[in-house]
């Protein structure tokens, strides 16, 4: 199997969709399990931890800066993420996922929608932003994508969530983009409608 440190809980509730749980820089497999399970009781999650290391801190692809990422990297670390998640998939028996990525999670999640359309079911992108400067033109068919900002987010300017949505719905996502009263951390709001989001579109 493709070599990610992760963690698998199968599911409790057949009807629950499957979730591929991507964290931020600096966490790991463990960090959005609880969140998972919030969002989505009785889900099966799959958890893997970002292989690429900045400064001991766990991330998903490398970047150069803050918000300016190494696109080669992206593009190469997304495909193993995919693969990932296919031989997941064989392994534990479950169908495409739905992610649900923080941050550079939310990035790499993106980047897998634009690159390997078929590997996820949907996903929820929690204060992501553009991955690719020149993403390839990908064929979503209406899979749905719920997009959560931050209106004062000091990493991801308005204008960035915008593009991805627009980028996104071009591509054929089924968009839900909304703006919070919060900055790149996660709020209490960010829960509840990624759990209603969920029962609307599983
Ligand atoms: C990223 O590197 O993916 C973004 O800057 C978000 C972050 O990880 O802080």
């Amino acid at each position: 199997m493709t070599d990610f440190i992760h963690r698998y809980e199968p599911a409790t509730n057949a009807g629950s969709p499957p979730l591929l749980l991507l964290h931020g820089t600096g966490g790991d497999e463990n960090d959005l399990l609880g969140l998972g399970k919030m969002i989505s009781p009785g889900s099966a999650l799959l958890s893997p931890r970002g292989r690429v290391l900045e400064h001991g801190m766990p991330r998903f692809f490398r970047r150069l800066a803050e918000g300016v990422f190494d696109e080669e990297d992206v593009r190469r670390r997304a495909l193993e993420l995919g693969a990932f998640v296919a031989d997941a998939r064989k392994q534990y028996g479950m169908t495409a996922p739905i992610a649900v990525g923080f941050s550079n999670g939310a990035n790499i999640a993106a980047a897998l929608l634009l690159l390997k359309p078929d590997v996820l079911a949907g996903a929820i992108l929690l204060r992501a932003m553009v991955p690719l400067s020149d993403p390839p033109k990908a064929e979503l068919g209406g899979k749905p994508v719920l997009l959560l900002s931050g209106q004062a987010d000091p990493i991801v300017p308005a204008s960035n969530s915008t593009k991805l949505a627009a980028l996104l719905s071009e591509a054929g996502a089924r968009v839900d983009h909304k703006v919070l009263p919060s900055g790149h951390q996660l709020s209490q709001a960010d829960v509840t409608l990624a759990r209603n989001w969920i029962g609307s579109v599983a």
